[in-house]
């Protein structure tokens, strides 16, 4: 744990702040040309992730740039695949294969008994990598995906939006869902004890895709599992976010032991804030496509945004999903100097 005091982190604890911290999802990532540049000398996308040096080198790049709050590990919520044996490639203009995707009893047994988090040590080298270079300067966010948000990608084989597989075994056989969320959920305890451990200062948790599972099943099979896994990893002063890209059905998540949401531009901050009982500091949540617009138009959003959120602390400015390759790096450039002077309290 730092022995700093950071902004993030104060607000995610809902202390006093003297102004509104802000980072960004996917900060670094193809809209920025040094990371092009950098993946293309490491060979592509999952080879840059498996190369300590130059992980580290891309998480530092947006703070070069920018006056960011927090430094985010450069990784995947895909990568807990490791411990499995399933072997994961990233195709551009496709995203994430998995060529022999998870969808039968016999897939299932044919995957390793024993979880392996050692496969997962280059991580561990890059957080260290990344502490050095922080030096306590910044908070460094680690992060896993929901082990429901995993099992979609881990069941299609791919990023489709059709979802029928996943879909058609939650009908035909939620036993095999269920096996498949316990192996990930051991295997995200492991990997998460693994990125505190080694000196994470917050743990996000993506759940990306919870908002296809309704009422009841959105609690089986997804939030129990990332209950499951904050509980077995609860370490003091490290503060847990949850990802939702839902408009609706967040009455199930009043249960949930997370310090903060990360909520997309659909809701309304502070009605989210009201809506917890004040029990969670909010994340988000400008609407990404404000940052291919002028200036003044970044402005007005910024502003309408932070009057969304009319209290004291409690608020981690972002955007409401990632920041997409087609935004120039000045415009965020823009965007951070707003936020920090915008938001003096
Ligand atoms: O935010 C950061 O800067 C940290 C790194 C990070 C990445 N992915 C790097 C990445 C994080 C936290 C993620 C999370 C992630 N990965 C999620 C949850 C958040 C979300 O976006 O909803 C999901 C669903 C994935 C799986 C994934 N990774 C997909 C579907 C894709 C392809 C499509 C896309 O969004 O780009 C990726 C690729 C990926 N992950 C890239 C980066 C920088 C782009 C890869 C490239 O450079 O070619």
């Amino acid at each position: 744990m730092s022995q700093t005091k950071h902004l993030l982190i104060e607000s995610i604890y809902q202390r006093t702040i003297d102004r509104t911290p802000i980072w960004i999802m996917r900060q670094a990532g193809r809209y920025l040309p040094e990371y092009i540049k950098t993946k293309n000398q490491a060979g592509g996308f999952m080879k840059l992730i498996r190369n300590p040096e130059l992980a580290c080198e891309v998480t530092m790049q947006p703070l070069r740039r920018y006056s960011l709050d927090s430094a985010i590990l450069f990784s995947d919520i895909l990568v807990v695949a490791d411990m499995f044996n399933m072997n994961l490639r990233f195709e551009d203009k496709i995203g994430p294969i998995f060529d022999e995707p998870l969808r039968t009893e016999s897939d299932f047994e044919k995957l390793p008994s024993e979880l392996d988090v050692s496969n997962l040590e280059y991580v561990n080298e890059t957080i260290k990598n990344i502490k050095g270079e922080l030096n306590d300067s910044l908070p460094l966010i680690g992060f896993i995906g929901s082990p429901w948000t995993v099992a979609t990608y881990l069941i299609e084989g791919n990023s489709t939006k059709q979802f029928s597989f996943v879909n058609g075994m939650l009908k035909e056989n939620p036993g095999l869902l269920s096996r498949i969320l316990d192996m990930i959920t051991k295997g995200s305890v492991d990997y998460v004890r693994e990125q505190i451990k080694n000196g994470v200062d917050a743990i996000m948790i993506f759940d990306t895709w919870g908002g296809l599972l309704s009422g009841d099943n959105y609690e089986k099979f997804s939030l129990n599992y990332i209950q499951k896994i904050i509980s077995s990893t609860y370490t003091e002063g490290v503060p847990v976010i949850y990802y939702s890209r839902s408009k609706s059905n967040f009455d199930k998540l009043k249960n949930l032991d997370i310090d903060c949401i990360g909520i997309s531009s659909e809701n309304n901050l502070g009605d989210m804030y009201k809506f917890f009982d004040e029990k969670f500091a909010i994340q988000g949540n400008l609407n990404t496509d404000i940052l291919k617009e002028d200036k003044d138009t970044i402005k007005k959003g910024v502003i309408k945004t932070l009057e969304t959120f009319p209290f004291e602390t409690g608020h981690v400015f972002n955007l409401g999903t990632g920041i997409t390759p087609d935004i120039h790096p000045d415009k965020v450039s823009y965007l951070v100097d707003q936020v920090r002077e915008l938001s003096v309290k």
